[in-house]
């Protein structure tokens, strides 16, 4: 445990770099139950989607979970949004021990590695706000959210990144992004770290308000 210890700490030290949906009409002191539409949509125009990756097992400071740490913050966003989700789940597994995942996970970056990702997604233009969710791996996104941004161009959507992680808070994920679609709007992200994911609905509620849904 010393040495996952030292080997997170020299990672984190080299990367440290209202609304209510329900909608009432108090005129007629009725409630409007909201329709299928109004689920999927909010305070803000336009339809939004959650991509997000996660990654089950056992993990840096939580230990063996069966949720991974990001996917308890994109279904806390979904809770609230309503938005769809689309979760990244590669090919490949990455079921072994933390030890054993961010040497792979290391090898995979170095090497500019893209592993193909399960499944896809039809009808990316009805999305005008994607939520990219993911947790930091050395510093950035796992390899396998490169081969989403490869095969999906999220240029003109609004992009609301957020991450969980031990200390590098966003990492380069928003540089990435910009770089990755120039002309994509990017706005505030939201950084969590794992040990508190599962304490952050409030934190999570607060920063959607402040986005507006
Ligand atoms: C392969 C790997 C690399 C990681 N690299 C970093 C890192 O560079 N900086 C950091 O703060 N946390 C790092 N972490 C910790 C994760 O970002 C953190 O535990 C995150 O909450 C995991 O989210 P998940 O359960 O959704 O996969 C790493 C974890 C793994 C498994």
């Amino acid at each position: 445990m010393n040495i996952l210890k030292t080997i997170m700490a020299s990672a984190t030290g080299v990367l440290m770099a209202a609304s209510c949906n329900a909608a009432t009409n108090k005129e007629k002191a009725t409630v409007i139950e909201p329709t299928q539409e109004t689920q999927v949509t909010n305070a803000r125009e336009g339809k939004a989607l959650i991509v997000f990756f996660s990654h089950a097992g056992e993990n840096y400071a939580v230990g063996n979970i069966t949720v991974g740490n990001t996917k308890v913050v994109a279904d806390y966003i979904k809770d609230y949004t309503h938005a769809d989700q689309f979760e990244v789940v590669a090919e490949k597994s990455y079921d072994m021990s933390y030890s054993d995942l961010i040497k792979v996970a290391k090898e995979e970056q170095n090497k500019g590695e893209k592993p193909a990702f399960k499944g896809g997604i039809d009808n990316l233009d009805h999305y005008d706000v994607v939520f990219v969710g993911t947790p930091i791996w050395w510093g950035t996104f796992p390899q396998v959210m490169f081969t989403f941004f490869d095969k999906y161009d999220l240029n003109g959507k609004t992009i609301i990144p957020f991450t969980t992680h031990e200390g590098s808070g966003l990492g380069s994920v928003v540089n990435d992004l910009k770089k990755l679609y120039p002309n994509a709007k990017l706005e505030k992200a939201l950084a969590v770290k794992g040990t508190d994911a599962r304490s952050s609905k409030e934190r999570v509620e607060k920063w959607l308000l402040e986005l507006g849904f």
